[in-house]
This record gives C-alpha cells, structure tokens and sequence, in this order.
C-alpha cells in the first residue's frame, strides 16, 4: 500500500527494553535526533519482567574482571569471545553507575553497601538487584523516566539500505505504512521466546529483529543456543508467558527436587543446584525421562524472610494457589533466552554500515553457547552506551530512501511453529526432529507483510527456519544446544556457524 507518514531521524531504535533506550539515551546525550519505535506499550518488554538482576564485579576482595570473565566462559562452553566478554564485564561498573544517576534504586545490605547475591555458574556473590527480585522493573522505570521519544504501537518491517549502507526503516502503525529516513537503525528486539509453547518472554518477543537484519543481508550466528530457564513456574497443559523463578531463589539455598525429595543435580556437577543453566535443564529433562513426571520442585520451605526477598516469585506462586513458606513450588524449564543473535562487535556494530543490534538480539561473543545469569541486562547497558557513541560518529551521511517495497515472507502458522519447535528444538534434540521441523516449515505459505501479527508470524518463521538449520548442522552438544544422537563435545564445532539470506534468497 502506499505511505501514509513519513519521519526523519539521525537514530532509530526499534525496541524501547534496557538496550533499546540505553541506545536512544546515549544517542540524543551527544546530540541526535532518536526516534524509537516500539510494537507494544512502555513496558511490554523483556527486561520488564527480568528478577535476578545485574551481574557486576563488587568488591575487590571477593571478585574480579578476571573471575566474571572466566565464569561467564566457562558457561560459554568453549563459545564465548574471550575478549568481547573482558570488553563488556569489564564496562560493568561504570554502567551501573550510569543507571544509578539516572534515578535507579538498587537493594543495599546491613552494611549500607549495595547487596549482591549468587546465582548459577557465578563463583562469587556479584547479582546486585532492586525491589528483591523485581530488578528489570525498576531498570525499566528509571529508563522510561528519561522521558525518550517513543512512537508506541509501531511494528518495524523492514530495514532500507542501499549500496552505502541503511536508509531507514518501514514501519506499520495505526497510522498506517510509515517511513523513517534515517542513516542508522539500531535492533533492540529482545528474544524470540514465541518460537515455543512456553516461555518466560513477553508476547512480543517473535525475533523481529533477527528476521529483519537476515532480511537487510546481515549474518546471524548461534540460534540454536536457545537458554531453557531451569525454573519456571509449572502448571498442567499451561501455554503463553509463565512466570520465572529466579534462579537468585536457588542462590540463597532452596533445594531443586524430585517428587520423592531426592536431588536433581547432585553428582552432576560440582556447583550442584548453582551449576550453569544448561546442566541444570538437562538434568531437570533427564529426571523426568527417568520418573515420567513432567515437573519437578523447588523447596524454599526452610529460607526466612523468603515473601521480603522475593515478592514477585511470592506473588506469582500465590496466585497459582502455592505458598513457598510451607509448600514445595513446582517448576520445569521454559525458552528464556536467545545466546545467538545479529553478529556484532561489542559496540553493537554489524557488517552493514549504520545497522546496529544490541541487546539480546545481537551475538556479541558475551554468551557463546551458554548464557551466564545476569549477563543479560549488563551487556543491554554496556552496548546499548556504545552504540549511542558510534552512531554519533556516523551522523550527518545521510541519504535517502528510495526502496519502499514491502517484503514477500514465508509464514507458517504461529501455533504450528509453536509445536513443532518445542518437540524438535527444545532441550534434548536429534536430527530427524529437526530436519522434519525444516522441511515443515520450508512448506509453509508465503505472504506480503501486512499488519503487526503478520509481521510478527513471519518473523518467527523466518527465525525458525534460520535456528533448525544452525542446529542441524552443528552435530555435536554443547552448552543449551542439546543433541540425543551426537551427546559428545567435539573441538571441530568449536566455533559459531553463521547464517545469512543468499543472493537467491535462501537461507
Ligand atoms: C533469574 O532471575 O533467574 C533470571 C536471571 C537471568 O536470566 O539472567
């Protein structure tokens, strides 16, 4: 159709979550016109509903860049960038302080010193955390309190470049079919938790922005590192966004258990219930192949103050009729995070000119095959800084668009991706799930990108598609990517496998 608004701009950001706006807030410091866009409302964002919190090295005595660094690729498996890793942990200080002048209020100790807690596959207490377990809530508030200019209800569909680079972007609002002139577009997507049945992500999270750089020519990498949270609040033939049990919660010492009270992970790994959170799911799969059940529990009977540490966890558990202080809280693993993502530098930099991603839909090298606890939130406020300042650097080349074609997209439908992903991509994979998935969704109808849900249905396919082919190709297991029929670490998939659109269009 034709267009029915157009917007000019130095920066758009297309997602309004802590990297979204951290970007847009280092942009319009050093002076640029930023517009974000965001599909939802203010706070219909992943980093909305994060608990646990912000994993930064705290004193000295205890901790160190050295040992984050080395925890973060430990969990990694073998995947991390060890210098992009060093790059962002060690920018985590500064970040927090950032967020502090902004108006952020993070918990203090006894001592009037900021409290930081553990959480899996951290050696030290270095998780500092606001309002208990509500950490995202308060980052989101004080984020949105700087006052951004947002455009809500906006569904970005596609990046215009041409031969120098970006031009802007396509969005669809109620306004109709918008374009944003604009020399630099920043992904802030967030996830693609709506791939699976279950997940602890936002309805939103269809990994637009992984579909709109495969689209723009960008290269993708590590899809198939999709992170199952361990616990996630279990309810039968429950579908949609589940809520999180902070893995802070396993931090102060509840104990992960089957229904007979034996151990899930004990003789598993060495940091037990506190072990990376692949072998923590993994475990959790394992048990119930083994007992036929299809959740196991998290006992916090035995922890004091549990209501005052953790409201939301409380909240959430009361809601669905359990009371921690005197009842066992049943959990299974539920898709929580995307490791992989648009290939970026640590200043959120792909290889187009003027298209950045930052946030979870990049893949800086931070996560590798695993992503550490708490990382998340560090590396939206460490890259979302940074691409402020190298957006700033590219202002004023700017060019106009000239390509206002829609994209024609494959679409299966949402439901259908749902199934197929959870039986084929979940924790434990093999190679005949994850071909049929492929050639299921190879089949699938192909549609002109019209409204939000369309946008959104075809994302999620395209993603989708670009996943199973990384994690059919990668015939080995290794940190979430889990394969029955190659169970062994091999050295010669030590390495990311890149993904991008061909010059015939496919994958
Ligand atoms: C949690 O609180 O367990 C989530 C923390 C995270 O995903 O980094």
């Amino acid at each position: 159709g034709g267009v029915a608004w157009e917007a000019r701009a130095d920066l758009v950001v297309v997602g309004n979550g802590v990297a979204g706006l951290t970007a847009a807030r280092s942009a319009v410091e050093r002076g640029l016109r930023v517009l974000v866009v965001s599909k939802g409302g203010p706070t219909d964002t992943a980093t909305q509903y994060a608990q646990g919190g912000i994993a930064v090295v705290g004193d000295p005595r205890i901790d160190s860049v050295d040992s984050h660094t080395g925890d973060t690729c430990v969990a990694g498996a073998g995947l991390c960038d060890e210098v992009a890793v060093r790059s962002i942990v060690s920018a985590g200080r500064e970040a927090l302080a950032a967020l502090t002048a902004l108006g952020a209020v993070f918990d203090v100790g006894a001592d009037g010193g900021v409290s930081r807690t553990r959480e899996g596959g951290h050696s030290t207490r270095r998780i500092v955390h606001a309002g208990g377990d509500a950490t995202g809530a308060e980052v989101q508030r004080a984020l949105n309190a700087v006052g951004m200019p947002v455009l809500f209800g906006a569904a970005a569909a596609r990046v215009t470049t041409d031969r120098r680079g970006v031009t802007g972007l396509i969005v669809v609002s109620d306004r109709g079919l918008g374009v944003i002139h604009a020399p630099a577009v920043a992904l802030a997507t967030g996830g693609l938790g709506q791939l699976y049945s279950c997940s602890t992500n936002p309805e939103g999270s269809s990994g637009d922005g992984i579909a709109l750089a495969l689209e723009a020519g960008a290269t993708v990498a590590d899809l198939e590192f999709v992170q199952f949270h361990p616990t996630v609040l279990f309810a039968p033939g429950a579908v949609g966004r589940r809520p999180l049990i902070s893995e802070a919660v396993r931090g102060e010492g509840a104990r992960l258990v089957d229904a007979e009270g034996r151990s899930v992970t004990e003789g598993v790994h060495p940091k037990g219930d506190l072990a990376p959170r692949d072998v923590v799911s993994r475990a959790i799969a394992r048990r119930l192949r083994e007992t036929g059940a299809d959740h196991v529990f998290l006992d916090a009977r035995h922890l004091s103050g549990f209501a005052t540490r953790f409201p939301t966890v409380t909240a959430s558990c009361l809601a669905a009729g359990i009371d921690p202080a005197d009842q066992l809280i049943p959990v299974a693993p539920a898709a929580h995070y995307s490791c992989g993502g648009v290939v970026t530098d640590v200043h959120g930099r792909t290889e187009i000119s003027g298209l950045y991603a930052v946030g979870e839909v990049a893949r800086t090298g931070l996560h590798g095959a695993n992503r550490l606890a708490s990382n998340s939130l560090l590396e939206g406020l460490v890259v979302g800084e940074r691409v402020g300042i190298a957006a700033a650097e590219r202002s004023g080349l700017f060019v106009e668009a000239d390509d206002l074609l829609l994209p024609f997209r494959q679409r299966a439908p949402r439901e259908r991706v749902q199934e197929l992903m959870s039986a084929h991509a979940s924790v434990v994979r093999d190679g005949d799930g994850i071909d049929s998935a492929a050639t299921e969704l190879e089949r699938s109808e192909v549609v002109a990108a019209g409204d939000g849900r369309t946008l959104e249905d075809t994302a999620l396919t395209v993603v989708a598609s670009a996943l199973v082919l990384a994690a059919s190709a990668r015939r080995e297991s290794r940190g979430c990517h889990g394969r029955a029929d190659y169970p062994e670490t091999s050295d010669e998939f030590r390495r990311s496998i890149p993904v991008r659109i061909g010059r015939d269009g496919e994958l």
